[in-house]
């Protein structure tokens, strides 16, 4: 069986909340563990830069979310799980990507927009507060799923068009310099709960309504505490369509738990005990993991020393990849000998060609041009157009045959035969490829 290899980023702006861990975390984790799956998680800390300036936070972060997925049952001998910034081979393809990426295919980039959209509305300039690095945002993360040659890319709706624009990117790369990127695709899991948060808005850092995920039970039965209900008394019925409480409970009990739930609202629960019943559901789920979170949050030499260890994985695939695409573009040493295998159109250019013609004695003669239009060789003129051609045919196939044509060549000033000979061969070699790409 072929290998599908994932690829995901989490951005290291914030602390792993209830949401996060149902809605990536876990599903993550358990498509790791999948047969044929090779897996890439990484904490997206170059990203976290556009949306944080705190230093502090950055570095809290991405030990809080680093311990999360390790608890969470991330297996890291089993998917390769790094770091963004420990791989340099990122940033330095982002600058090949920002160079095959159109400006207008960035202009369209829907959170660029709404920041314009923001401020138009407010009456500033439409740029105003924007940097380069939230406008560039998606060539980094093209960056990120290329450089792994990721055939799916696990997103949040909001991130789709990032995987398009990604795609685009690899597409234009192929077009220019060769088959060197898979195309890869956004999946997005229709299954996978969107949390609620403790104001019935979806969990979100922005909106402050979040549960930690790993919080103390003490921490964790006040916040379940202050979850938004309605003003029905115990005893009343009550609905479970748009109760916060009820879909977070979905997302952690089973079917048959859920039905009981149901059936328990139907009969007028206390708020209160609903309350008691979800912080217990919640708990029980939470606290094997809250052991290891607490001693993997404690020893960060351990995480870190994890994720040098992944680093040195994903680096093991960048650097040589990074150095094939170096030469694809022309970063190569100018000893390195030109690349046979390039695309049709980059060889078409740089190949040196012949030229038949007609003089006005009448007679048909050709030339050899070099690729910068120089003259390489000259014939003398020839009776009729199929010798000339049969000349050309047999300088471009027999190895011997500018000798053999010697008395049909005039010799051009400043070129040597060594020249014409490598030229003859480019053109046997081109030649080749073509029928071997056939
Ligand atoms: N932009 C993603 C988010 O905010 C995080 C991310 C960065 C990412 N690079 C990525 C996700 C590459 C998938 C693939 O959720």
């Amino acid at each position: 069986m072929s290998t599908t290899r994932f690829l995901t980023g989490i951005t290291t702006t914030g602390t792993p909340h209830l949401g996060n861990f149902v809605g990536s975390i876990r599903p993550s984790v358990a498509a790791s563990l999948r047969p044929g799956v090779q897996s890439f998680y990484f904490l997206a800390d170059y990203h976290a830069l556009i949306k944080c300036e705190d230093p502090a936070r950055i570095q809290r972060s991405t030990l809080e979310i680093a311990a999360s997925w390790l608890a969470a049952g991330l297996n890291p001998e089993h998917v390769t799980f790094y770091r963004q910034s420990d791989i340099p081979e990122i940033p330095e393809l982002n600058w090949l990507l920002s160079c095959v990426t159109g400006k207008g295919l960035l202009n369209r980039a829907h959170a660029y927009k709404a920041s314009q959209d923001k401020n138009t509305e407010a009456g500033r300039e439409s740029d105003d507060g924007v940097t380069a690095g939230l406008f560039m945002y998606p060539v980094l993360m093209g960056a990120d799923i290329l450089m792994f040659k990721a055939h799916k890319v696990p997103v949040g709706r909001d991130q789709v068009q990032h995987i398009e624009m990604a795609r685009d990117m690899a597409a234009s790369f192929n077009h220019l310099y060769g088959e060197h990127f898979v195309l890869p695709e956004a999946v997005i899991d229709d299954n996978v709960a969107t949390l609620p948060g403790l104001d019935g808005r979806k969990m979100s850092k922005s909106y402050n309504n979040t549960i930690p995920l790993f919080s103390s039970r003490e921490q964790l039965k006040k916040l379940v505490g202050s979850l938004l209900t309605d003003s029905r008394a115990p005893g009343e019925p009550k609905d479970t369509e748009g109760s916060a409480l009820f879909q977070i409970y979905q997302a952690f009990a089973s079917a048959a738990e859920t039905e009981a739930l149901r059936q328990q609202y139907a009969a007028g629960i206390a708020w209160g005990d609903a309350k008691q019943v979800l912080l217990e559901r919640v708990d029980e789920v939470i606290a094997p993991m809250r052991a290891h979170y607490e001693e993997l949050i404690h020893n960060p030499a351990r995480i870190e020393q994890t994720l040098q260890a992944g680093a040195e994985r994903a680096r093991a695939l960048a650097t040589p990849f990074i150095r094939e695409l170096r030469s694809a573009v022309g970063l190569r040493s100018l000893v390195q000998v030109a690349d046979t295998a390039k695309p049709a159109k980059a060889a078409k250019a740089a190949l040196p060609a012949f030229k038949q013609y007609r003089e006005a004695d009448g007679k048909f003669y050709f030339k050899l041009v070099a690729a910068d239009g120089r003259l390489l060789l000259q014939s003398t003129g020839f009776g009729a157009p199929k010798d000339a051609g049969q000349a050309i045919g047999q300088l471009q196939k027999q190895a011997g045959a500018l000798q053999a044509l010697a008395s049909h060549l005039v010799p051009v000033d400043g070129v040597d035969t060594s020249e014409v000979q490598t030229a003859l061969q480019a053109l046997a070699d081109a030649a080749a490829a073509a029928q071997a790409a056939q």
